[in-house]
Parts: structure tokens; sequence; C-alpha cells
């Protein structure tokens, strides 16, 4: 079987399940002409963090990484008219064109965009008293195992945090392997399985982006 066939798959189920959608297909398209990199969550990814938001009546979520804010923009859909989202995003440049895209989506309101490494954002969430129902991280993979401790002190009892690339091409079973992203993301497995504020799992996902996979975590 081959990506492309995968990819085509993708495609064939957002044409035959999930409703035309203008907005999103404009936020791809300012992206690209931005320069961002297509590294945002698959459509049908998309789908799956607002229907997770929906199962955990999310009200406010919390995401790492924004890219363009393909995925912010699914998220935040999914919630309530009070719902927020907090995104974090370390490029400048970056959240100028995620902020452009909130706007197409007429989601200004419903999404608070914090510029800065998470690192130093995640400290001041606390401070300010904030309890997610919902986080995903999706950021620099190199701190995904301080993520999942920022999210275990942010997310309320029976919320969930989600964790994009945790397969990596099968990358990610390599013993031997070098690259701080993978090494960031093993030590995430790592810290997870002995974790007892969590309950997790991980799968693979194959698809428009190639094959990669998600981690679930129920903070308990
Ligand atoms: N969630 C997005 C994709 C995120 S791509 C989507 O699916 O649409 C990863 C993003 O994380 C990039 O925009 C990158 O600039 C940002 N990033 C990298 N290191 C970061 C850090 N330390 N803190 C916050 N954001 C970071
Ligand atoms: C890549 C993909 C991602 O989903 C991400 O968050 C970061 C990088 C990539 O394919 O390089
Ligand atoms: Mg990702």
């Amino acid at each position: 079987m081959t990506s492309e066939r995968f990819a085509e798959v993708d495609h064939w189920i957002a044409r035959h399940l999930l409703p035309p959608d203008p907005v999103l297909d404009e936020v791809l398209k300012a992206n690209a002409a931005a320069g961002l990199a297509a590294i945002d969550v698959s459509r049908v990814i998309g789908s799956l963090l607002a229907l997770l938001c929906g199962l955990v009546r999310a009200h406010r979520v919390l995401e790492i990484g924004t890219l363009g804010g393909y995925s912010a923009i699914h998220m935040a859909r999914a919630l309530p008219a009070d719902g927020r989202l907090v995104t974090i995003e370390a490029n400048p440049r970056t959240a100028e064109v995620a902020r452009a895209n909130f706007a197409r989506a007429d989601l200004v309101k419903r999404i608070d965009l914090r510029v800065g490494k998470a690192l130093d954002v995640l400290p001041g969430l606390v401070d300010e008293g904030h309890a997610f129902d919902l986080a995903f991280i999706d950021a620099d993979k190199e701190n995904n195992a301080a993520y999942a401790d920022w999210a275990a002190t942010l997310v309320r009892p029976g919320g969930l945090v989600v964790i994009d690339n945790v397969v990596r091409e099968g990358r990610i079973t390599d013993d031997l392997s070098t690259d701080p992203q993978i090494l960031g993301t093993r030590s995430l497995y790592a810290a997870m399985r002995m974790d007892a504020r969590f309950e997790a799992t991980a799968f693979q996902i194959v698809g428009t982006k190639g094959w990669d996979g998600l981690m679930l975590a129920r903070r308990r």
C-alpha cells in the first residue's frame, strides 16, 4: 500500500463524510501564501479534535503550537459560545498569520493567542487559575514530556490531553536515534508510562500527512 493511497482515502473520507468548508480551505491557502510549512493536522484529524472537544464537553481548551491556527479553528468551533481556547505560538510572524485566520473564521473572541515559548507562557496560565478540559500538544517535540507535566497541572480530572506526532514514520521505536525530536517524544512515552495522573494510549495514523500517530491521555 502506498502513501498516495493513504492520502486519497483521507480525501475520500473528507468528501464523503465532512461538509465542504470554504473557511478551512482559505486558511490553508493563507498559510501557504505566508510560507508556513503544511504541518497542520489533516482535515479528518481536525474533525477528530473537534469531536473529542465535544466528548469531554470542553469549555476551555489549551493548545501548544498554533502554526496558522488550522487545528485551533477546528477545536474553537466545537466549544459553546462562552467557550475559550488558549493557543501558544513561539514565532511572532506565524502568530500573525494565525491571528488573521481567526478573524477569517470569526473566532477572534473565542481564541486567546499567546505569543511566546510555551515553557515561558505555561506558568502564567497556572497563575491565572486556568483549568482546561482538553489540551492539544503539537509544538517542539523536544519538550513533549515537560508539556505533558504542565498539562497534568492545567487539565481538570476527567479531561483529555492529546499529543501529536508520536510515531514519526515508525522512527519512534529507534533505540539508537539521536534526533532530539524523537528523543523528546520517547521521553514523553517514558514519563506517561510512570505517571499515575494519566491513563494513556497511543495509536498510528496514516493519511495526507504520511504515517504518524496520536497519544491520548485522560487526566485521572
Ligand atoms: N497545531 C497546528 C500545527 C502546529 S506546528 C495545526 O495543526 O494547525 C508546530 C508549531 O509549534 C509551529 O508553528 C512552531 O512555531 C510552534 N512552536 C515550536 N516551538 C514552540 C515553543 N517552544 N513554544 C510554542 N510554540 C512553538
Ligand atoms: C511535522 C509535522 C507535525 O505535525 C508537526 O507538528 C511538526 C512537524 C513534520 O512533518 O515535520
Ligand atoms: Mg503536529
